[in-house]
């Protein structure tokens, strides 16, 4: 570490408990209660929508073990974008910051934020999908809401985190009780011929494994804070392996009872799968659900605004953001200039966006960028053998999943192309000409001096020499 780093004196604070639940929290969100009728519409069949949720799973496991390896030989926090720094340079690494803060974390919060609107309102709409705008505005008030908190204090958004956590898994396990409960009582009847009618398309494949993938996000949340983590040798492999393990196995009992519950046309035509499985074996508790659902999708929000500032934080003292995205404010110890930003991004995002297709658009670009990761590692193994490796992994696995992601990126574009992500290609690939002149050649550094002065006055903000 150079000095820079120990300046930021980063505590090792997070035992393997706390690296659990800051995985499975994340992951835990909005999909399992929003993605299941999509997988299922798109891929067609009972049967192979499990398919695809336990492959979901395995790939993620198996993405993991690279990611483990990666964060054990990289030790600095920051995720995908310090290993792409360190392995493929500062260009593919700044196009990474660039997308992530301008478009995939932005689309990650409208995306949850919009599965928690449509669960708080469906109950006062129980024969009709609500209406857009109604939906629209309770997510926007959500993510004002947590923009708020998260801006005040630090402690707070933590704790409010661990109670949603508890909210969520007692959600998921009442689901798999009522299944159970459905299953024993004889009502199998969607997993009779439950291959049928499976559409082995392209992009039937591709789309249903954006949306699965989509609820198993957030695996990648501890590789964010590795320099926080207690004895990341150990603790990394382990909380990976432990909380992806224990939240595929969920979501795999979830759906089955989703199945024993809905025939496969009730649950394509649900706009809210808990909310219609509330009703279904609750009867007249079924509220709790959305309730329930709502809250899991709170939770993963607060989580995501959260580890998000860590990226701008380890970018800009790369040099790769501006100063002040970096900085906190100085009474409140929070990373409000970051917020501030995501937030007002969000929102825009958020005018245009649909559950469906933002979803579709995160995972193409999330697995584009795991994609260039798992090149990073592949070209660690081959190239920089000496490297002390405390966790290794065979080679075969990162050149497996690269292929995996490979297809997941290319799919829906060969299949069916839709000029969206032709945008969204460009939109990557413009991070490239921002990074020539402004970081490359720092165009422009006293406008950029000015304004971070004024903007420190105007927050009260400082540079953060503390880990927040
Ligand atoms: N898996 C979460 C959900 O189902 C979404 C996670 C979004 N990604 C993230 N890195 N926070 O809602």
């Amino acid at each position: 570490m150079d000095d820079k780093e120990h300046k930021l004196s980063l505590k090792r604070e997070v035992g393997l408990m706390g690296a659990v639940s800051l995985i499975g929290g994340t992951m835990i969100g909005s999909g399992i209660f929003m993605s299941p009728q999509t997988v299922l519409a798109s891929i067609g069949s009972p049967g192979a929508s499990l398919v695809v949720w336990a492959c979901c799973g395995l790939l993620v496991i198996t993405v993991s073990f690279c990611y483990a390896e990666l964060g054990t030989v990289i030790k600095e926090s920051g995720g995908e974008y310090i290993y792409i720094l360190r392995t493929s340079g500062p260009v593919v690494a700044f196009m990474l910051v660039f997308s992530s803060v301008m478009f995939v974390r932005p689309a990650g919060i409208v995306g949850i934020s919009l599965s928690f609107a449509q669960y708080v309102v469906a109950p006062f709409y129980p024969e009709c999908s609500p209406p857009v705008l109604v939906v629209k505005f309770v997510a926007a008030a959500a993510i004002l809401t947590l923009a708020v908190v998260n801006s005040m204090n630090v402690r707070f958004s933590m704790s409010v985190q661990v109670f949603f956590m508890v909210a969520k898994v007692l959600a998921l396990a009442v689901i798999i009780i009522g299944g159970v409960v459905m299953l024993v009582r004889g009502h199998n009847e969607s997993f009779k011929d439950s291959f049928e009618n499976t559409n082995l398309g392209i992009n039937p494949i591709g789309i249903a494994f954006y949306q699965g993938l989509w609820s198993y996000d957030g695996w990648n949340n501890l590789n964010y804070v590795t320099e926080e983590l207690k004895r990341p040798e150990k603790n990394l492999p382990r909380a990976l392996l432990i909380a992806i393990s224990l939240v595929t196995g969920l979501y795999l009992m979830v759906n089955v009872s989703y199945l024993a519950v809905m025939t496969p046309k009730e649950l394509m035509s649900s706009n809210a799968v808990a909310v219609t499985w509330g009703n279904k074996v609750l009867g007249s508790w079924g509220w709790i659900m959305s309730v329930a659902a709502a809250l899991s999708a709170f939770g993963s929000l607060n989580g995501t605004f959260f580890s998000g500032g860590r990226v701008c934080f380890v970018a800009a003292r790369e040099g790769h953001m501006p100063e002040i995205l970096s900085m906190a404010h100085v009474h409140r110890l929070t990373p409000s200039p970051a917020l501030i930003f995501t937030t007002v991004i969000s929102l825009v995002v958020l005018i245009p966006g649909d559950f469906q297709s933002i979803v579709n658009y995160f995972s193409f670009t999330a697995w584009f960028f795991y994609g260039i990761t798992l090149g990073g590692l592949i070209y660690l193994k081959i190239k920089k053998k000496d490297l002390p490796r405390p966790y290794s992994v065979p080679i075969i696995l990162p050149i497996l999943v690269l292929f995996v992601a490979i297809f997941l990126v290319l799919a829906p574009i060969i299949d069916n192309p839709q000029i969206e992500y032709l945008y969204v290609a460009l939109f990557i690939l413009s991070g490239a000409l921002i990074y020539v002149p402004f970081i490359h050649f720092k165009l422009c550094p006293g406008l950029l001096r000015k304004m971070t002065v004024f903007l420190q006055l105007f927050l009260e903000v400082a540079p953060a020499d503390k880990n927040l």
